[in-house]
């Protein structure tokens, strides 16, 4: 069948097209509820422009496959080009700067570096729990925002960032850098789902705004690099030093200053939101369900507060828990894929070079495969589940191929530490026990501020 028969939202305009069907600053949640209506494939059309939504699972596997199916530099994504320039993230994978700069971090990202890293993340642990303790109702997305660039900052650029614990050494301006990257974020994702003839008004009239934020986020992470190199202390193996100081084992060659500017741009970026949108879901599942916390404090975390590097590993119920977050609420709730050749969707003809957004927040929830209690969040369903490139269970918040997640061992690492630091120290509980979780769409999927109630164990 042709692209125009696939299913459309109702309401459709002449000329104007899906244009009732968009949600600007919810658009993936909304497009979840659509592909429950419309079915795991379906279009919108906007003003002649198509866009393919893909949220059924066993679709949504397909297009994961590497020889069929490439990554495209469209979407929120591009317009965050703007920012995190030729960053790994927004990278076009020809630019042999993106195979460089993945060349020469990926050492990086090793479990010989998360050993490495293991100290300053627990260091972050140890001083959000000592926040904690003197002051237990705690605004949890201002806390995990801390936590993460706190990690990120000490862990890879060997930085404090100001936010936690002794602030004495800290690099100054972090509060500018988060407002400029917020808003950034925001206009990235909400420009996305702009109508044809508004995004480019919208777009004008916001350049200036955008521009300044832009000078301000890359003024803040000259500083980093510039003190670094003042301190002489460049030829070590976090990443930044890694950037700084190591040739490209293929080319030889070092990255230039500016773009190691916009890696560290990308890292405090993708380092942090993300993470913070899984650390405050999963927060909220503690929360909301005190016994799943009472069960792993007096179980799997008995040994705690603090747990050593092999200890981390181990934590395979904390794991599966946090699997169980990222498959409800992936942080990143969906990516486009590129046809290389023509390809069959659900029966549907996708000319080669053609793009379709993977809807994970819809597929990760497709009873088809998960169940009928998809849309359940249940503690222990990972447990003991192996998920490989062949299972059906469409499951892929890291994204895939060649361009997935750099930073996936480093996220866990971090969110098992912290969970099974905090767990074994506090109950939790929601400080207003009606209130809903309830998520807000800035390219990333993080949930609204709430706040909860931590009370040490013992
Ligand atoms: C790429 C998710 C944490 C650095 C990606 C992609 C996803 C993702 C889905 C692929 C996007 C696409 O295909 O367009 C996540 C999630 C995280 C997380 C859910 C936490 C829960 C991190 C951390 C770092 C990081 C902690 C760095 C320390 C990156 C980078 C890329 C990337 C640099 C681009 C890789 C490339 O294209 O070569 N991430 N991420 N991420 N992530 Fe993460």
């Amino acid at each position: 069948k042709q692209l125009s028969e696939l299913p459309h939202p109702a309401g459709r305009i002449p000329v104007l097209g899906d244009v009732t069907s968009v949600d600007r600053h919810k658009p993936t949640q909304h497009e979840t509820e659509l592909t429950r209506e419309l079915g795991p494939i379906f279009q919108r059309l906007l003003l002649g422009e198509r866009l393919i939504v893909v949220g059924g699972a066993k679709l949504a596997s397909q297009t994961l496959d590497e020889r069929n199916w490439g990554r495209a530099l469209v979407g929120p994504l591009a317009k965050l080009r703007e920012v995190a320039g030729a960053g790994l993230f927004t990278a076009k994978t020809k630019d042999p700067l993106w195979g460089q700069a993945r060349r020469i971090l990926t050492p990086g990202f090793s479990q010989a570096a998360m050993r490495a890293y293991h100290d300053a993340m627990s260091s972050v642990a140890a001083d959000l729990s000592a926040q904690w303790a003197k002051t237990p109702t705690v605004d949890v997305h201002q806390d995990m925002t801390a936590a993460t660039l706190e990690v990120i900052g000490r862990a890879g650029f060997s930085q404090r960032m100001g936010l936690l614990g002794d602030t004495g050494q800290a690099v100054t301006g972090t509060e500018e850098f988060l407002g400029a990257l917020g808003r950034a974020l925001t206009w990235a994702s909400e420009s996305t789902n702009d109508l044809p003839v508004i995004g480019p008004i919208r777009e004008m009239l916001s350049a200036p705004g955008r521009h300044r934020d832009v000078a301000t986020a890359r003024r803040y992470v000259e500083t980093i690099i510039e003190d670094r190199q003042r301190a002489g202390d460049v030829d070590t193996t976090d990443l930044l030093g890694l950037m700084l100081s190591t040739p490209d084992p293929e080319t030889g060659a070092t990255l230039p200053l500016d773009n190691v500017r916009d890696q560290v741009l990308t890292f405090l970026a993708a380092g942090h939101e993300t993470t913070a949108a899984l650390m405050e879901v999963a927060l909220y599942e503690l929360a909301a369900n005190p016994d799943v916390a009472d069960d792993l404090a007096a179980t799997e975390l008995a040994g705690g507060p603090e747990f050593s590097y092999d200890e981390v590993v181990k934590l395979r119920r904390v794991k599966a828990f946090i699997n169980e977050c990222l498959r409800l609420w992936p942080p990143a709730p969906g990516f486009f894929r590129v046809a290389r050749t023509d390809q069959d969707l659900g029966g549907y003809r996708i000319p080669a070079g053609r793009g379709v957004f993977v809807l994970s927040l819809a597929a990760q929830r497709d009873p088809e495969v998960w169940g009928d209690d998809a849309h359940t969040f249940r503690a222990d369903r990972f447990v003991g589940e192996r998920l490989t490139a062949s299972s059906e269970k469409y499951f892929a918040p890291w994204g895939t191929g060649p361009r997935s997640c750099i930073g996936r061992q480093f996220a866990l690492h971090e969110t098992t530490l912290l969970l099974g630091a905090l767990i074994s120290r506090f109950r939790l509980q929601l400080a207003d026990p009606a209130a809903a979780l309830s998520m807000r769409e800035r390219a990333t999927l993080r949930p609204e501020p709430f706040t909860i109630v931590a009370t040490p164990r013992r």
